[in-house]
């Protein structure tokens, strides 16, 4: 059994859309948004872009990568690393993890894809 956030099942977020995780659940002070990816993993990122203010879950999922929705910077799901201008923070990452069919956050732990 997980000690994570429960966020939902896997058939909640379909393939390439995200679901955002409010500060008040994750208990850091920062909202998180959980990407369902284009290879079939779940990944998460602090929601806000290190740009300026935008929430990430809205912006657009490509294969391992979101988009932006305001200025197009580019960041990497499974790193974090922000891929193109005008962002030059890397995203912080969050461990997902899946357990029979339900995806558990830990936020504040390094991400790697479930
Ligand atoms: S706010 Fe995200 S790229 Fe500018």
């Amino acid at each position: 059994m997980s000690n994570g956030i429960h966020v939902g099942s896997v058939d909640d977020i379909e393939e390439g859309e995200a679901e955002m995780v409010s500060a008040e659940v994750t208990g850091i002070g920062r909202d998180i948004a959980v990407f369902h990816a284009e290879d079939g993993n779940f990944y998460a990122l602090d929601d806000e872009c290190t740009h300026e203010t935008a929430s990430l879950s809205e912006g657009w999922v490509e294969g391992t990568e979101v988009e932006c929705p305001v200025h197009s910077a580019r960041f990497c799901l499974k790193s974090g690393e922000a891929l193109c201008m005008p962002a030059t923070i890397n995203a912080r990452t969050h461990r997902i993890e899946v357990i029979d069919d339900e995806i558990y956050l830990h936020p504040d732990t390094s991400g790697t894809a479930a």
